[in-house]
């Protein structure tokens, strides 16, 4: 049976992600791993590991995406959090079994091979819920 892993990231979504930055490296001392430009979510990125999770930084760079939508609605802050699992599949087919409502019923696949899918927030009390699955595992 599929098992949730650890928490892999928390994903904080910000207007400001220089603002952001010089909180989360700045001032609270977290490094950044890394910070990239995602074009299919049209978003800037920032990681910044910390005990075997991350933080991520999620700025919206364009105007009409899901996420600048989520951001206009609903200001800045957590945006989702997401837990490693060994089993992707297995995960979401028993979710789907138990008629938890889903946002990706099969998973895309990321960087590096990296498998994801999303569980709707209206199922999980308001919390949008990120799976992984990495490669090799
Ligand atoms: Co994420």
């Amino acid at each position: 049976m599929a098992k949730i892993k650890r928490i892999d990231h928390i994903a904080l979504i910000v207007q400001d992600i220089q603002g952001a930055l010089s909180l989360w490296r700045d001032t609270l001392g977290l490094e950044v791993s890394e910070i990239k430009h995602l074009t299919g979510e049209a978003a800037q990125v920032a990681f910044l590991p910390v005990g075997g999770s991350e933080v991520e930084l999620v700025k919206p760079t364009t105007g009409d995406s899901g996420l600048a939508k989520y951001l206009d609605k609903y200001g800045p802050g957590m945006h989702h959090v997401c837990l490693e699992v060994d089993d992707i599949q297995g995960m979401l087919d028993k979710l789907k079994e138990q008629g938890i409502r889903l946002v990706d019923e099969t998973p895309k696949t990321g960087d590096h091979g990296k498998k994801f899918a999303f569980i709707h927030p209206k199922a999980t009390f308001g919390v949008l819920v990120e799976l992984y699955e990495y490669p090799g595992v």
